[in-house]
């Protein structure tokens, strides 16, 4: 954490020897323009002096202090263009790394060689103009430093300034260079449907390790983000780690490996899987943002103040965000069987144990009685609520709740009046088969058509209802990509332009309504990257919401993405994902590590359930900022292999901490290992309670210093499979 630096950004150009400099929040990025004229990264870490020094981090110069130099030919296997380093590199002049941008111009030509042409400095923006040294063909790099977290903002841009389209076949956001190492380590965040956030680690070696998503979004398999440190130095809280991650819910690719030389390059943007936008003379193609960090606190600390970025910067609201209201949704109880009376029953039964917002899931609308028909037809559905929504909202909102709405814009059954009308609307070729996962079509969002019609029915369905919160889903990936109507050359644009009118419609919906709130959701976690967490006040995951499995989850999301965002069900035992039979308290003691909602069938609960409910939800509230908004701290994290975990979170003012402690197994007659709290400051006096009530363990004072706590630590007596305990810290006045 780099929290000691004052908060102010610098960016420098230094026109004498053509080095440019982004500095905040303890972080240095450097770049310059070398004897030949191409651009080249020169350092990426912890804040350097202002008159330091800045050379190629290339091995094969000799250092010059103040001019950065090409490199010649190394051998006649490695010419001049494949040894530079080079900050954004065409694909041309014998490359070979992942290219920044990758061309092919109307004559054929597809050597692309990109040198510096100008920069300018705009308020706190650095713009650094490149142009093929032949063709009329430019490529603009943007750059932005957060002051207070360092963390960068990069993202590039291609115009063509020819008479003739040029067909870009790929483009990145960023590259990325580490100086030469074989002790790179690169985390990651990998997965599927109900199985999403499992984290990963690989040696960086010239193997290139590719994560991508092919499916037009992000998809349940790896996130676009990375993490990398360092062999034998980088641990949970210590040493350095650079990482980042793409604003962008379609089709991306990161590769990351050593190249030729040693150095490692990450390569972030679109995916160039299927992928081409032919530019038209004078045309622009912009890239998504890449955001990217360093830290020198281990991955514990590099979270933290992404966390911190992203809260501030990225989350709708930023800091003046509304914490997470408590919620309730019937998905798992009742399937497509929601009724007036049947959802009235459960929103008299939420508000008792102290639920904040009723969300009626899937089934409403339409002819939808299972997932066969009805997607695409967003009028409720009349025998199910014959008095259209209006007397449940009503109820809801009398008995102290708000309203939401389930959702899933994008798609469309076959079994629908909008695909009997418009068949043309969803992605196909001409003549050849319509794939459908889970009995859906996607429709071609990337159509004006189909953009202002989505826009027009959620705009008319929020209008017309008094609804709070739009649950947005999105259940399966794409098939047959095909976009016929527009010419073949520009086919491929889909997955751009798919995603760019997705974003249109939540901003233009948010603009217009501006207190509505949108969750996304994929099936879960199909859709979660910090375009969508842009746009939208959370997210939805899993639908894996065993709550073991859970700590998991949460665990890999939280790697990236803050817990603000993160919503968390008590659902029913047996869990359906793996029939795992678990207490009400063990469950509300995972999900209140998250925004807590309950997903349980509230029909089949007992009088003690509504108490254990009850209790757990009036306690969550006394600790919901500090879990939502405070620093994580992973103090033991679950695992498959570790029978119990904590998990630690501190307020922004440090006066309230709270330590979960869960156990997956008991062995032997022990109880757990002492578990010591972080992130208290160690000078306060803070009592301590057990969250929910009940005695302290035997030997644990009711106050201490935070410096006790955390060097002495606290057992917790737990005895069992799937049990847990939380204690509560609180400045003691
Ligand atoms: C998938 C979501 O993840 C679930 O929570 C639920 O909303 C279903 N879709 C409804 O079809």
């Amino acid at each position: 954490m780099t929290s000691a630096v004052p908060a102010v950004a610098k960016v420098t150009a230094d026109p004498a020897s053509r080095v440019f400099r982004l500095d905040g929040g303890g972080v240095t990025y450097a770049l310059g323009v070398d004897d030949k004229g191409y651009l080249q990264p020169l350092y990426w870490g912890s804040s350097l002096a202002a008159n330091d020094p800045l050379v190629s981090t290339d091995p094969v110069k000799t250092g010059d202090p103040v001019l950065v130099k090409a490199p010649g030919e190394l051998s006649g296997f490695d010419p001049a263009g494949s040894v530079t380093l080079q900050e954004f590199p065409g694909q041309g002049e014998g490359l070979v790394s992942d290219p920044g941008i990758k061309a092919i111009f109307a004559d054929g030509n597809r050597d692309l060689v990109l040198k510096y042409r100008s920069h300018r400095v705009d308020g706190e923006t650095l713009y650094v103009e490149l142009a093929d040294i032949r063709r009329p063909l430019t490529v603009t790099l943007r750059y932005t430093i957060d002051p207070d977290t360092g963390v960068l903002a990069r993202s590039a841009s291609v115009r063509n300034g020819d008479r003739r389209a040029v067909r870009v076949d790929q483009i990145a956001s960023a590259v990325f260079t580490l100086p030469v190492g074989d002790d790179y380590r690169l985390h990651y965040l990998t997965g599927r449907h109900a199985a999403e956030w499992t984290k990963k680690e690989v040696g960086i070696t010239p193997a290139l390790t590719v994560l991508e998503s092919r499916r037009g979004s992000t998809g349940h398999g790896n996130n676009p983000y990375f993490a990398i440190g360092k062999d034998g130095l980088t641990t949970e809280e210590h040493g350095p780690v650079w990482y980042g991650a793409l604003a962008w819910s379609g089709s991306f690719r990161i590769s990351v490996g050593q190249d030729n030389l040693g150095r490692v390059r990450i390569m972030t943007g679109y995916n160039p899987y299927d992928f081409s936008w032919s530019l038209k003379p004078g045309e622009t193609l912009d890239t998504p943002v890449f955001y990217a960090g360093y830290s020198t606190g281990g991955l514990g600390a590099a979270s933290r103040t992404f966390h911190t970025f992203e809260q501030a910067h990225i989350v709708p609201g930023g800091q003046k965000a509304r914490l997470r209201p408590v919620l309730y949704n019937s998905w798992e109880a009742t399937a497509f069987d929601v009724t007036e009376a049947g959802q009235e029953a459960l929103a008299e039964k939420a508000a008792k144990i102290g639920v904040e917002r009723f969300v009626v899931d899937d089934g409403w609308f339409g002819a939808r009685n299972s997932d066969k028909a009805g997607l695409g037809d967003w009028t409720v559905n009349p025998t199910k609520f014959p008095n259209g929504l209006k007397p449940l909202i009503d109820k809801v909102y009398t008995l102290g709740m708000d309203f939401g709405l389930w959702v899933e814009p994008e798609m469309v059954n076959v079994d629908s009046d909008l695909y009997r009308a418009h068949p043309d609307w969803v992605l196909n070729y001409t003549g050849r088969p319509r794939t459908e996962g889970r009995n859906q079509l996607v429709l071609n969002l990337a159509r004006q058509d189909v953009r202002d019609h989505l826009l027009g029915v959620l705009d008319r369905l929020v209008t017309q209802n008094d609804v709070a919160f739009l649950k947005w889903d999105y259940n399966r990936n794409w098939t047959e990509a095909g976009w016929p109507g527009v010419p073949v050359a520009d086919q491929q644009r889909v997955y751009v332009q798919y995603v760019g009118n997705l974003y249109y419609i939540l901003s233009e919906l948010r603009r217009r309504h501006p207190k509505l709130e949108i969750e996304a959701c994929s099936g879960g976690g199909g859709r979660v990257d910090l375009g969508i967490i842009g746009l939208t006040d959370e997210v939805w995951p899993s639908d894996n919401t065993d709550p073991a499995d859970r700590l998991m989850i949460q665990d890999g999301f939280t790697q990236v993405y803050p817990v603000s965002v993160m919503m968390a069900w008590v659902t029913d035992s047996p869990n359906w994902a793996n029939t795992r039979a678990t207490s009400l308290d063990y469950r509300f003691l995972s999900s209140m590590q998250g925004g807590l909602g309950i997903g349980a069938n509230l029909d089949k609960w007992q009088a003690e359930d509504f108490t254990t409910a009850r209790k757990w939800v009036a306690a969550y509230k006394t600790i919901r900022e500090t879990v939502q908004r405070g620093a994580l701290y992973r103090i033991d994290p679950p695992s498959n292999d570790n029978a119990s975990s904590a998990t630690m979170y501190v307020s922004q003012d440090r006066r309230q901490g709270v330590m979960f402690q869960m156990l997956h197994s008991s062995m032997w007659r022990d109880n757990p290992a002492a578990q010591h709290p972080q992130g208290l400051d160690p000078a306060q006096v803070y009592a301590v309670r057990v969250l929910g009530g009940g005695a302290l363990p035997d030997g644990v004072p009711a106050r201490a210093s935070g410096a006790y706590w955390m060097e002495h630590g606290l057992r917790a007596p737990l005895k069992g499979d799937f049990v847990g305990t939380a204690f509560v810290f609180e400045v003691a006045q």
